[in-house]
């Protein structure tokens, strides 16, 4: 039997930068899914859902999109990656359980991809580099969920080290794992609103950020700057500046991120994720009352560095920096407006637990 492990991610600084080719810090969270199966000898898949108590079946050449339910999805989706790239994978039968909230901004999706595709590599003898990993559960997320998203996610959940935040350079790939300071406690605060990934509201961000960069003659937004966007807004329609406007100043948040937190200046790196949030809030539109009353809470709180919406938006929940002695009382302070919080160090990325 093969054991292997894959963690859920949380989103410090970098909103919706990384399909833009921007800049992101994220670090793994202690909990996550666990998948434990072994290869048939012939073309049968055989998926568990243990959490969900159900069971979904298909072959190999047989991977097309499934209609419900959404879970094997992620799963077939990396198969059929595996197989589309010359990969010779056969049949297997895998099992799934999560600690991992669902739904909560933490990418139990990609934390699934990541664990298949580990499994698939150990099971079927495959040799990849993690990056082309990554890609192929991205993929899977593209063609079998239907959302567009970036890199950000499989990255985080595959490349993190314990005790590290994870610094990503979408253009390059080039991925830092970057010692946090002493001093920093992580609370990742679920709202319990609905998180609305799979469907129009990211997909449609995608595209205004695209349209922007396009209307300014540059590649990505990567490529803008703060004055140069500026200098064009009226070479694109409102909305569209708007959505630039955050992007382009994450990017620039989480350089400036990078250095705070590498000279161990919390509070600095705290209001980077405020100013963060807010951008989100006001021009980037993918915050929610749930989201913005946590930060709000969080801001009262004299011991909270810094707190903002982590990952997609529109529901999910906020991460939050906070003095490690205060990590009670922060979590009493919130009260109701979190149903569930989860405090976590950074973590060590997907990694096979025995085989
Ligand atoms: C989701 C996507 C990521 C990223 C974030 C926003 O988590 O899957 O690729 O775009 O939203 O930063």
């Amino acid at each position: 039997m093969l054991k292997v492990y894959a963690p859920g991610r949380a989103e410090l600084l970098g909103n919706h930068t990384d399909y833009n080719e921007g800049y992101v810090l994220s670090l793994a969270v202690n909990r996550g899914i666990t998948a434990t199966g072994q290869s048939r000898t012939d073309s049968k898949i055989i998926l568990h859902a243990l959490d969900l108590k159900e069971t979904y079946e298909t072959t190999l050449d047989a991977l097309a999109p499934i209609a419900k339910p959404m879970w094997p999805n992620y799963m077939i989706g990396v198969a059929a990656q595996y197989v589309k790239a010359g990969h010779r994978i056969g049949g297997f039968e895998l099992s799934i359980s999560s600690d991992l909230p669902m739904g909560a901004g933490l990418s139990s999706s990609a934390a699934l991809e990541i664990a298949t595709a580990l499994f698939l590599q150990k099971a079927f003898d495959i040799s990849i580099d993690p990056l082309t990993t990554t890609k192929y559960a991205q993929a899977a997320e593209h063609q079998y969920a239907g959302v567009k998203c970036g890199l950000l996610d499989q990255i985080s959940s595959l490349m993190s080290k314990a005790g590290c935040a994870t610094f990503i350079d979408c253009r390059t790939y080039q991925v830092k794992n970057i010692p946090l300071p002493a001093g920093a406690s992580f609370i990742v605060a679920n709202s319990g609103a609905k998180h609305e990934l799979v469907g129009g509201e990211y997909n449609e961000r995608r595209t205004d950020c695209e349209a922007a960069a396009h209307a300014l003659g540059a590649p990505f937004l990567r490529d803008v700057t703060s004055a140069a966007l500026e200098a064009g807004r009226s070479k694109m329609t409102d909305r569209q500046y708007h959505r630039a406007k955050h992007v382009v100043g994450e990017n620039e948040r989480v350089l400036a991120a990078e250095i705070a937190l590498k000279a161990g200046k919390l509070a600095e790196f705290g209001q980077l994720m405020f100013a963060s949030h807010e951008s989100s809030r006001v021009d980037f539109e993918n915050s929610c009352e749930e989201l913005d009353a946590l930060v709000a809470s969080a801001k009262k709180f004299s011991g909270a560095y810094g707190s903002r919406l982590s990952g997609g938006g529109f529901g999910g929940a906020t991460i939050n920096l906070v003095d490690p002695a205060k990590t009670d009382a922060f979590i009493a302070h919130l009260g109701k407006l979190s149903p569930q919080c989860l405090v976590t160090p950074a973590a060590d990325g997907a990694h096979l637990v025995c085989a």
